[in-house]
Order: C-alpha cells, then sequence, then structure tokens
C-alpha cells in the first residue's frame, strides 16, 4: 500500500497548530504499519534550510490556468519517512507563517500556492506522473489539500483514491469563480456536485464532496459536524455523505512529548517521580515572573488566541479565577483584540498573571510540565493535542465537553478513570465552575495524584490510530 500525505505544515519545521503535529508523527506510526508513506509539503524556508541536501526528481507540468511549473525535490525526514518538497519560490519562499503576510492577512495568492499543491498531489496520483513511486491512495489534509480530489476527478487514466482527513471545518478555503480559471479546473466542475460553493468556490468543499472517502480526527466530531448547529454550513453534505466519514482520534508524537526525556524541561519527571514535576513549577513561576509558590495552583494556557477556543470565558472570569486563589500563565497569539486584552490582564495582575504573546515551541512543554491545570474550554474542538499533553505531563486539564476533548478527558466525578474536569455549556460560569472544582482538588493530594496518574497511564500513542487509517486505505 503506497500513500501520499499531502499537507500545508510539517513539525518541527513548519506549524501553526496540530494539523502540523499530526503530519510529523503520523507518518512515521503508518509506515510502522507496512504503509509506504511519503509526505508532500511546500518547500517553505524552513524546510529548504533543514534539507539542503534534497534532489530534483521531476517538473510536473501543464498543470493547467496559471499554475506555474514547479519543482519536486526529494529529501528524508529524519525519521527515514520520505519527503516530497514542492520547490516554487515565488509561492513559498517567504518569511513566517505559511498563510498569513507580514500584516496577519491572508497572502493574496493563497488559492494559487494551495491550489499548485492540490495539483501536484493529483498529478503524483496520475498517470502523467513521471515519479518511478505511484500511490494507491492520496492522504489530503483540510482545505489547503482539499482541491486534489477534485483534480482527480477531472484527469484522465487511472487514478490514485483519495482521503480527505478534515482537521478543522471552519477554514474553507473560499474564493471567488475567477480562481476557477486559475486554476486550471473545468467548467463542468462549477456545480453543486463540483467545487461551487454558495456562489464561491471553496477547497474544502470539492474536498467533502469529492473525496473517495472523509475522514476527521474525533468519533465525537464526526458526529458534530454532521448537526446544522456544528456542520459550519457543510452539514448537509456530511450527512449526504454519512457512509463515508469516519472519525479517527489523533494520537500524538510521544516520544517529542515525554516528561521524562523532553529536552526542553529543566527537570525531568514521569509517573514514578511526580513529585519532582514541582522543580518545573518553581522554574516555570521563575521564567515568567510569577511569585514563586508552591501553595498556589499554577492555571495555564497553551493556544491559538481566537473564537474557537473559548478564551474569550477565561477572560471573563479571571479576576474571580485569580482569587480561587490561583496563579496563571498563557501562551498565544492571534487574533489581535484578544492578545490585546490578555496582555493588559498580565498588566493588570504582575507576579499572579503572566502572558507571552508569540509561537514558542519550547516554552509550551515547559508550560505543560510546570503548570498544575491545563485549561481548554473550547467552543469547538475537532481533537485537540494539548489536552493530551497535559494529561501525558501530570497536568490535569479542564475541558468543555466537545470534540476530542470530550473523547479524550473523564471528569474527576469518575473514580475509576477521571484524568481531569469537564463542563458542559460554553459560558463563563460554567468554566469558573470547572476552574473551582479543579483547584479543590489540587488541595487534596492523594485525590490529585490519583487523576495526574490516570492521565499519565493514557494510551496516547499513534498506533490505534494509524491502524485505523491502514484500514481506511485498503477499503478505498
Ligand atoms: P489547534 O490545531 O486547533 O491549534 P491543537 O491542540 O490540536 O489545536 O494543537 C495546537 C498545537 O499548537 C499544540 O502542539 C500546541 O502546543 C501548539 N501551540 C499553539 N499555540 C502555541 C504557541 N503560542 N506557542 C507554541 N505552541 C503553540
Ligand atoms: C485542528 C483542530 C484541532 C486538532 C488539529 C489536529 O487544528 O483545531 O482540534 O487537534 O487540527 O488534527
Amino acid at each position: 500500500m503506497k500513500v501520499l500525505f499531502a499537507t500545508s505544515e510539517l513539525a518541527p519545521w513548519v506549524k501553526t497548530g496540530g494539523l502540523g503535529d499530526v503530519a510529523g508523527s503520523l507518518p512515521a506510526a503508518l509506515r510502522a504499519q507496512g504503509i509506504d508513506v511519503r509526505v508532500l509539503v511546500p518547500a517553505y524556508p524552513a524546510l529548504v534550510q533543514a534539507f539542503p541536501d534534497a534532489v530534483e526528481i521531476a517538473r510536473p507540468h501543464w498543470l493547467g490556468g496559471l499554475l506555474p511549473t514547479p519543482g519536486l525535490k526529494q529529501a528524508a525526514m529524519p525519521d527515514g519517512t520520505p519527503l516530497l518538497l514542492l520547490d516554487y519560490p515565488h509561492y513559498f519562499d517567504r518569511p513566517g507563517n505559511p498563510y498569513l503576510g507580514p500584516e496577519g492577512r491572508d497572502w493574496l495568492d493563497n488559492h494559487l500556492r494551495f491550489g499548485l499543491l492540490s495539483r501536484v498531489a493529483a498529478w503524483i496520483g496520475s498517470e502523467a506522473s513521471t515519479l518511478d513511486w505511484q500511490p494507491d491512495v492520496i492522504h489530503c489534509n483540510d482545505w489547503q489539500t482539499g482541491l486534489a480530489p477534485a483534480y482527480l476527478q477531472f484527469l484522465p487514466g487511472r487514478l490514485a483514491k483519495s482521503l480527505l482527513t478534515v482537521h478543522n471545518l471552519a477554514f474553507q478555503g473560499l474564493f471567488d469563480h475567477a480562481s476557477l480559471f486559475e486554476l486550471g479546473l473545468p467548467d463542468a466542475s462549477w456545480n453543486l456536485n463540483g467545487v461551487e460553493y454558495y456562489g464561491y468556490l471553496s477547497f474544502l468543499k470539492a474536498g467533502l464532496q469529492l473525496a473517495d472517502a472523509i475522514s476527521t480526527v474525533s468519533p465525537s466530531y464526526a458526529r458534530e459536524i454532521q448537526t446544522d448547529a456544528e456542520g459550519m454550513g457543510m452539514a448537509g453534505l456530511l450527512r449526504h455523505r454519512a457512509a463515508r466519514l469516519s472519525g479517527i482520534l489523533n494520537g500524538i508524537d510521544t516520544e517529542a512529548w515525554n516528561p521524562a526525556t523532553d529536552h526542553h524541561l529543566p527537570h525531568h519527571y514521569g509517573p514514578r517521580r511526580l513529585e519532582e514535576k514541582a522543580v518545573n513549577k518553581a522554574r516555570l513561576q521563575e521564567e515568567v515572573g510569577l511569585e514563586v509558590r508552591d501553595d498556589l495552583p499554577l492555571l495555564a494556557v497553551v493556544s491559538r488566541l481566537t473564537e474557537q477556543k473559548g478564551l474569550d470565558l477565561l477572560l471573563q472570569i479571571t479576576p474571580q479565577a485569580l482569587e480561587l486563589p490561583a496563579q496563571l500563565v498563557i501562551l498565544g497569539s492571534g487574533d489581535r483584540a484578544m492578545e490585546h486584552a490578555f496582555a493588559s490582564l498580565a498588566h493588570r495582575h504582575p507576579g499572579q498573571c503572566a502572558v507571552r504573546i508569540g509561537f514558542d515551541e519550547g516554552f509550551a512543554h515547559r508550560i505543560e510540565a510546570g503548570a498544575d491545570i491545563f485549561l481548554m474550554p473550547s467552543r469547538f474542538e475537532p481533537c485537540g493535542l494539548n489536552q493530551m499533553y497535559s494529561l501525558r505531563y501530570g497536568t490535569p486539564p479542564v475541558v468543555r465537553a466537545t470534540g476530542g476533548l470530550a473523547d479524550t478527558v473523564v471528569d474527576a466525578a469518575d473514580q475509576k478513570h477521571g484524568n481531569g474536569f469537564v463542563f458542559g455549556p460554553p459560558t463563563a460560569a460554567a468554566l469558573l465552575d470547572a476552574a473551582q472544582r479543579a483547584t479543590t482538588a489540587w488541595r487534596d493530594p492523594a485525590l490529585w495524584r490519583r487523576l495526574q496518574k490516570h492521565g499519565m497511564a493514557r494510551d496516547s500513542s499513534w498506533a490505534t490510530a494509524a491502524r485505523h487509517y491502514a484500514d481506511l486505505y485498503r477499503s478505498l
């Protein structure tokens, strides 16, 4: 079984969120299942730098529309997974975030940049390919590669099957009608059963409509997105394709995220040396300028600052949360207004609330290890990786019962399996109540140890998910 895993992010080199983490660790787990996986990703500067020895193996041409002729370079990831770099500097040799320009707005040519990525994925899966490796399945991820199934639909000859994994239904890749021509898609694709979506071209809708199978990253999210309330305008289509839709819960990279070996941590610990987690807490408090106190629970957030993550609820309750009493540390970036609101919060509560705006991988690890309680009040959460990192780091999470959070966190009320705190309504009051339950439990060492141990014992490895994906590929 040969699979091309097409992605717009790849940890540890290019990552804005969980998609990067998944792309960085699922392929190796698939290879362990005997699947011949290659990863296709744009040659962003970080990747060009990381793989200076990549060699050009093809130049896909006649791609249609205004799409250019890129190069395809091959390299190998440190774990041995072959990497195909889509080399077109005019599109991808740009600094920073893969989607946004310096002003924080989408690049104006994103339809061409990710259209090219989708088109080249389809080229690799078609008879036009000059590679000596022909994939059976193109595994697409989110809107950025959602157009590949549409291209496959219109190419002649024997073609690979396609799977689209939805990591987040909120990002739909919407562009105007003119892009149809620029992307080299036929007029015949502009309809309800094709790429058209309420007068726009939607990369995501195209993939949902035309992929041979659809998956998403947790069973709960797979159910939720088929409801009008949470389907973000795609519910009808998803219900129509329900027989082809499955939910496969993400795993995590258990090597990168292991408190016993994590090179970002000042001090290592594990389930049998849990008291040593305290060293990380004290160091974290020093690092961010909080009072170094072991008698206060330290609450933490590491997140994109967006509506999705429900952090406006946290903003509403921060004064009360600090009076529980507790300390709070936040690492995040995104929505400018939310960035300002959190920054000014820290300003008002020095020593008790610390906020760092930015993206900092090492700091994220130190927070997971140093905090006592992790907060994830998401409005919706397809899977969520941070709650799994915090479970593994003995930092019980407070989460809203949605998507993958509901599938991974068990409320403390369940004495046998409880590993965190779960609340229902997306309201400030419900979040405060759950945070209060958590800080109260924190003051009961026996109860707390039990929660921590349940979380740390959870199997979050990729093995189970990789088996499910392997079955899905075979079914295609
Ligand atoms: P999403 O993909 O919706 O952002 P996930 O929980 O699946 O949510 O994954 C988020 C990933 O991004 C995690 O690895 C998390 O640690 C990381 N992350 C988010 N924000 C930051 C940040 N400001 N600095 C460092 N890492 C971050
Ligand atoms: C998305 C989702 C997140 C998920 C990640 C990886 O960014 O928001 O819930 O964990 O993708 O699948």
